[in-house]
């Protein structure tokens, strides 16, 4: 099946792009080229979707951690889909059901091969990365854990994982244990080597916070977990779209993520499970699809990964998603990590100029693609609301992580998150924006 491919050659340019006065590790202006999104004005009437009346102020969009622009390959593949081969998988003889069954089983092997899973039968498509964390912890946890078992959390966990691990802790007797933070918002790998001790049969961590921007040790904590012969979970939501990973070198059991923050669709996320221990795994959801024969009496389940994609699947999605997986490759993870990189040191700092501004998380050349911070004198929400008068868009709030924000002592925070095609122009834009709150509040 042809897939579509990017309309320039991102990955072969020289090393370093200079866009303006600007050298980038990518070529920023052509990647923008293929998010249209971006030209956008906006400052006008919302509540009709799309450019409209009073529409002229240029967005500046840092709001990538939330959710990342769809480049048009991606748009096309979707629409190629619905205009050419739409149809269900895996139940029609007919011709255009086995085109969307072949482009929808060779999503799954397009997304093992870019995480370095050993096949498709490691690969399953969910909702998103909560659903992910929601099936490991309904098929594994409810039937494993009990009161004399421990996971183990992190202070900086996304709610994704904190709250489906706690409730599932409150359903099974389990305790749910947290590692504790040192002061740059790293993990204390001390406080962690104690509390994974040998009740611990699940930990599960962030490979990258979405509010500090700490990158964890995941191949470490994974060992760890090994070590007490527990299982490792990694919710690599704010990692994958953003720096190459590889599930076998860092040897977790399972791993989730979600396509729509990695240029791909909303609605679709991805969970990695090693094959033998999903083999074992009670499917999560029943329905058509999972099933290889019923009776009125009982019913066997279909081989992985369909066992645990009940019902219709995310047929549009997967595809979109592999159109994003040829995208981000085309340019090459590397390239992405290190512009991204660069980006936020120098948003950190940018920021960091100001004493009245706190950035949470550790210094800039250790985190990954986002800053978090508040301004003394204006609320995050406040603050938000005035970046959106000039076009720049970020995220206010507690970005899903409230008992982190309770530990930071601050109830919410402004969040700036970047991607491919951001620019430093940008970050100056979002600094003059703060600087203009600052003035207004003082
Ligand atoms: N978890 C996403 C974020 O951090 C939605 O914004």
């Amino acid at each position: 099946m042809d897939t579509v491919t990017p309309k320039t050659c991102y990955g072969l340019g020289p090393n370093h792009v200079v866009m303006g006065t600007q050298q980038y590790a990518l070529d920023v202006e052509s990647i923008r080229a293929d998010f249209p999104v971006l030209d956008r004005q906006v400052g006008g009437d919302v509540t009709t979707p799309g450019p409209g009346e009073g529409d002229d102020t240029p967005l500046v969009y840092l709001d990538n951690a939330a959710t990342s622009h769809t480049p048009e390959p991606v748009v096309e593949s979707i629409a190629d889909f619905y205009r050419t081969y739409n149809a269900n998988v895996h139940r029609g003889i007919h011709h255009l059901s086995q085109e969307a069954s072949v482009a929808y089983e060779e999503a799954h092997d397009r997304v093992a091969e870019f995480v370095g899973a050993d096949g498709r039968e490691e690969i399953v498509f969910t909702k998103n990365t909560t659903e992910s964390e929601n099936l490991v912890a309904y098929a594994w946890g409810l039937a494993a854990l009990g009161p004399e078992d421990n996971v183990v959390m992190t202070q900086m966990e996304h709610h994704a994982s904190l709250v489906t691990w706690q409730q599932i802790g409150k359903k099974t007797g389990a305790e749910v244990r947290y590692v504790e933070l040192d002061d740059d918002g790293t993990l204390d790998m001390d406080d962690a080597a104690a509390k994974i001790d040998d009740d611990t049969a699940m930990v599960s961590v962030l490979h990258v916070s979405n509010t500090l921007g700490t990158v964890n040790p995941v191949e470490a904590l994974t060992e760890l977990a090994h070590d007490h012969d527990a299982y490792a979970f990694v919710d690599g939501a704010q990692a994958v779209p953003h720096m190459p990973v590889d599930v076998g070198e860092i040897g977790c059991d399972f791993y989730a993520f979600s396509g729509h923050k990695m240029c791909g669709p909303t609605g679709i996320g991805v969970l990695y499970g090693k094959e033998a221990i999903l083999d074992e795994m009670q499917p999560y959801l029943y329905g058509g699809e999972m099933i290889r024969s019923v009776t009125y009496e009982d019913s066997e389940w279909e081989e992985l990964p369909w066992k645990f994609e009940a019902g219709t699947p995310v047929i549009a999605q997967g595809i979109g998603l592999h159109a994003a997986v040829d995208y981000l490759e085309e340019i090459g993870m590397d390239r992405v990590h290190d512009h991204e990189s660069a980006l936020a040191s120098y948003a950190y700092d940018r920021l960091t100029e100001w004493d009245d501004v706190t950035v949470y998380g550790p210094p800039g050349e250790e985190r990954a693609g986002l800053v978090a911070f508040n301004l003394d004198s204006v609320h995050a929400h406040d603050l938000s609301s005035i970046l959106n008068e000039y076009g720049v868009a970020i995220r206010a709030g507690d970005h899903c992580t409230q008992p982190l924000h309770d530990e930071l002592g601050a109830p919410a925070s402004a969040r700036a998150s970047f991607y491919i095609y951001n620019t430093r122009e940008e970050i100056d834009a979002l600094v003059d924006a703060v600087d203009e709150a600052r003035q207004l509040f003082a």
